[in-house]
């Protein structure tokens, strides 16, 4: 039998360099035509990532895939969001309703900082601005909302085909400190903060189409709808398609593949498929049409594939295992997905061959992600589950795992869990810490950007002393670090 290898299993080995962290070139790729400047994507999870996530994913030079637990017409809605960004508007900004008292207005205050709330009727329309000047908190705790708010007509507001040039400018003349956006029936269509026109924020990274629209991915199936639902992204915007299931070298997937290779319609996106764990399943993949091969059985934090069905194969050697399939050759890209845990899991990933790494949990505790928040013990929490589990197969992800034919949720065999993980604030700065990682190891290696990574990479298996030694040790830890947790 063979021996099998994962991240904790092994270290790279340090190198002469002549290379500064700062130096190192990040850039990776997602297919054969989606490059990135931050090799990190988010999940197709739906937990994980909705167009907030994409959002801020391509922003920083990553990328974002749309779940799938969603109906074709809403997912595509959300690559529409993604495609429609704009720097600076805030779509979808958390809202109040004039029946609400001051104590949720309040509450938004204490848990995201927000000053200035939009009050929204039923359907939307906006109807006032609630101030924290309008209200003194604890005495005004239950006043309604519609008591104290300042009403819609005596705000400044602008249509929704204003540019974002145009929507500074009426914050700067007009003084205002956020300006509401609506469409012409009054509807509140996103905000413009003067936090963010001071902040500047341009994002020289940012990972965009050519017209300079930000990309974004989405997940698909192998059922019935998987050729509408692609035409569907793909109307919509998508740069690429990924074909998600937990067993991707089966018949069903490969014909999925070649069906999308063939389509006329798809021909300007590229199609990943996954996920596999060996070399013949990439070349099989690759064979098919396949334009970017996902990496990972089993690996998941969320994931009981492994002791549910008992398959899976740790993930460096499923790694090793894949790039034997010549990906490289045919210019197909290799994603390293799940099983993620710090940022030199990332490094020894793409040193080990993969292309990128794709993450679930890393990225679920984030502000971007769609999981609810939860307080525990005085401690912030998101939602976060395996689209194998029973809640997320429920909603829609039965056929990642081959059961889409059962109808009663009592037969489902679920392969996932759902818990929660600790809330890490926004992904740019999860992002920061997990690249500033990469680019410790690269300059640790003299890499100048990942090709020489993996040329450059010597890998040492280590023991069970080895792992010990590696972890903060003898050591109670006092200061939590930003890029370091027990769990
Ligand atoms: P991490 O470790 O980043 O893993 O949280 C995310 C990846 O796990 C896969 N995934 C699952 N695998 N059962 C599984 O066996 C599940 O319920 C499940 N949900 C997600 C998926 O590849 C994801 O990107």
């Amino acid at each position: 039998m063979q021996e099998a290898l994962t991240y904790d299993d092994i270290l790279l080995v340090p190198k002469y360099s002549e290379i500064l962290p700062g130096d190192a070139d990040t850039s990776g790729r997602f297919s054969r035509r989606i490059s990135l400047r931050l090799p990190i994507v988010s999940s197709p999870m739906d937990t994980v990532t909705e167009h907030q996530m994409a959002i801020a994913m391509a922003l920083q030079g990553g990328l974002g895939i749309i779940h799938k637990n969603l109906s074709i017409e809403e997912q595509a809605e959300e690559v529409r969001l993604v495609k429609r960004f704009e720097n600076g508007f805030v779509d979808n900004p958390m809202t109040v309703s004039p029946e609400n008292s001051v104590d949720e207005a309040h509450r938004i205050h204490e848990e995201k900082g927000y000053k200035k709330i939009p009050v929204v009727d039923k359907n939307n329309k906006l109807v006032g601005l609630v101030t924290e000047l309008d209200y003194l908190w604890p005495q005004d705790k239950d006043v309604k909302i519609a008591k104290i708010m300042i009403p819609a007509k005596r705000l400044t507001i602008v249509l929704n085909n204003v540019s974002l040039e145009t929507a500074n400018e009426v914050i700067r003349t007009k003084r205002l400190s956020v300006l509401c956006v609506v469409d012409k029936n009054g509807l509140l269509k996103s905000i413009v903060t003067r936090r963010d026109l001071e902040k500047n924020q341009s994002f020289p990274n940012a990972n965009k189409d050519a017209k300079k629209h930000l990309l974004a991915g989405a997940a698909v199936g192998v059922g019935v709808d998987l050729l509408p639902r692609a035409f569907a992204l793909s109307e919509a915007g998508a740069d690429v398609i990924v074909i998600d299931t937990a067993h991707g070298h089966s018949k069903g997937v490969i014909n999925a593949v070649k069906a999308c290779k063939k389509e006329k319609r798809l021909r300007h996106i590229d199609i990943v498929a996954g996920n596999v764990a060996t070399k013949t399943a990439v070349e099989d993949l690759i064979a098919a049409g396949a334009d970017g091969v996902k990496i990972g059985i089993g690996p998941g934090s969320i994931c009981t594939t492994r002791v549910v069905a008992g398959i899976g194969v740790p993930q460096a050697s499923a790694i090793i295992e894949a790039t034997k399939g010549k990906a490289k050759n045919k210019n197909v890209a290799l994603i390293a997905d799940g099983g993620i845990k710090y940022s030199g899991d990332i490094t020894k990933a793409l040193a080990l061959g993969a292309d990128c790494v794709m993450l679930g949990g890393l990225l679920a505790g984030a502000e971007e992600s769609p999981g609810e928040t939860e307080f525990v013990n005085g401690r912030m929490y998101k939602t976060y589950r395996g689209m194998g589990s029973l809640g997320a197969m429920n909603r829609g992800s039965k056929d990642r795992y081959g059961q889409a034919s059962i109808t009663d949720s009592g037969k489902f065999v679920p392969e996932g869990i759902e818990g929660r993980t600790i809330y890490r604030g926004p992904v740019e700065k999860i992002l920061y810490q997990l690249i500033g990682g990469l680019r410790s190891g690269m300059g640790y290696l003299g890499a100048r950007n990942i090709a020489e990574l993996q040329k450059k990479a010597a890998f040492v298996k280590i023991t069970a002393a080895g792992f010990t030694e590696s972890h903060p040790h003898d050591i109670t830890i006092t200061k939590e670090a930003p890029n370091y947790s027990k769990n």
